[in-house]
């Protein structure tokens, strides 16, 4: 009898050393079964009476030592599984503590200046279109006057789509003239923003894409004085009310007569020797009356309509009024360059 007994409480002791427990519900198992208030030892200790008082003491230390066995593998596996629940990770998060702010985002300085020039040209009732980068060669060319042979249809300005010659990224945003002018007739008012793409070398002064802001007015009896006037109130607004315009004749495909502007931005250091070539002057936008023949192709009356249009570039104002003496920091979207407009409206 008592060597039976002996071999059983050994079983057991080997049973627990060996036990496999990884997960909370095997624990629980484990804990009714050797600790529980019904565990497998208890009636093992009652047996003690029934040893033979030789072997007693050494029974009663055996069946001990198992209890003690089975408590401290159930101690350390708990500990092992505390230690990776997620209860365990909530208990060292602190609900208290403050708030982390999170790092504020800035506006990039092309479009803090597009946003300046679409809210000077609002206040005097121009309407924001925006149109598509794709463009055909009619909105972009034709329809703008611009004859197959022109030299600005040349492959090595424009960016053509792949085994497409009719689809290309636009030139210039008057693409959206022809685009206004045929779904709507004057009188037309808008101004619109946007990329414009050409295929040119990458310098610290042009890049092969940049932004322009086109403006459109047809209506009756509109003159290159009206024109004027519109022209100069933006400069003002952007420039302040003592900047000086100067208009010089130039020629594009789309207007008769043409001309480009120039603001007086001054001589004030390096920079602004640089991005206006030494003079002072900043051309800024290429304008001009509407020619009769666009107005023609966009199905518009020129004997009965007259109008203006431009085209500004926003780059060079950018650079500098912020001042900024690489074009191409504006396209790297390098973090350092770009936190450094947080306060720009
Ligand atoms: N599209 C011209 C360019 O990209 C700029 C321009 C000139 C636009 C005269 C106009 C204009 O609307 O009337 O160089």
């Amino acid at each position: 009898m008592s060597s039976e007994i002996f071999t059983k409480v050994n079983q057991i002791k080997e049973e627990i050393e060996n036990a496999k427990v990884s997960s909370s519900e095997e624990l629980e198992q484990f804990r009714i079964k050797y600790l529980g208030s019904k565990n497998i030892l208890k009636p093992l200790f009652g047996e003690i009476k029934n040893i033979d008082n030789d072997r007693k003491k050494e029974y009663g230390q055996l069946v001990n030592e198992v209890k003690q066995i089975a408590e401290a593998q159930f101690q350390q596996v708990k500990e092992t599984l505390d230690s990776s629940s997620t209860e365990n990770i909530k208990s060292s998060m602190d609900l208290t503590a403050p708030p982390r702010p999170r790092p504020l985002g800035s506006k990039h300085p092309i479009s803090t200046t597009m946003n300046r020039i679409m809210n000077i040209f609002e206040r005097i009732g121009f309407v924001i279109e925006e149109e598509r980068e794709i463009e055909d060669d009619w909105h972009n060319f034709t329809a703008m006057n611009t004859p197959p042979d022109h030299p600005a249809r040349d492959m090595q300005d424009t960016y053509y789509l792949m085994n497409d010659p009719n689809r290309l990224l636009r030139t210039h945003t008057s693409s959206v003239q022809a685009r206004v002018m045929k779904k709507q007739k004057p009188p037309i008012r808008i101004i619109a923003p946007g990329r414009v793409y050409r295929n040119e070398t990458i310098s610290a002064r042009s890049h092969c894409q940049f932004h322009q802001v086109e403006g459109l007015y047809v209506d009756e009896n509109v003159s290159f004085a009206d024109m004027k006037q519109t022209l100069l109130y933006f400069a003002q607004e952007m420039y302040g009310k003592d900047v000086k315009i100067r208009l010089r004749p130039s020629f594009f495909p789309f207007t008769e007569p043409s001309a480009e502007m120039d603001v007086y931005w001054g001589l004030k250091n390096e920079d602004d020797y640089r991005i206006t070539k030494g003079t002072g002057w900043l051309e800024i936008l290429g304008c001009g009356m509407i020619d009769p023949q666009v107005l023609i192709n966009c199905d518009i009356d020129p004997e009965k309509y007259t109008g203006f249009a431009w085209g500004m570039g926003i780059e060079r104002q950018a650079m500098l009024l912020y001042g900024i003496n690489d074009i191409r920091l504006f396209f790297e979207n390098d973090v350092r360059f770009l936190q450094q407009f947080k306060s720009a409206k």
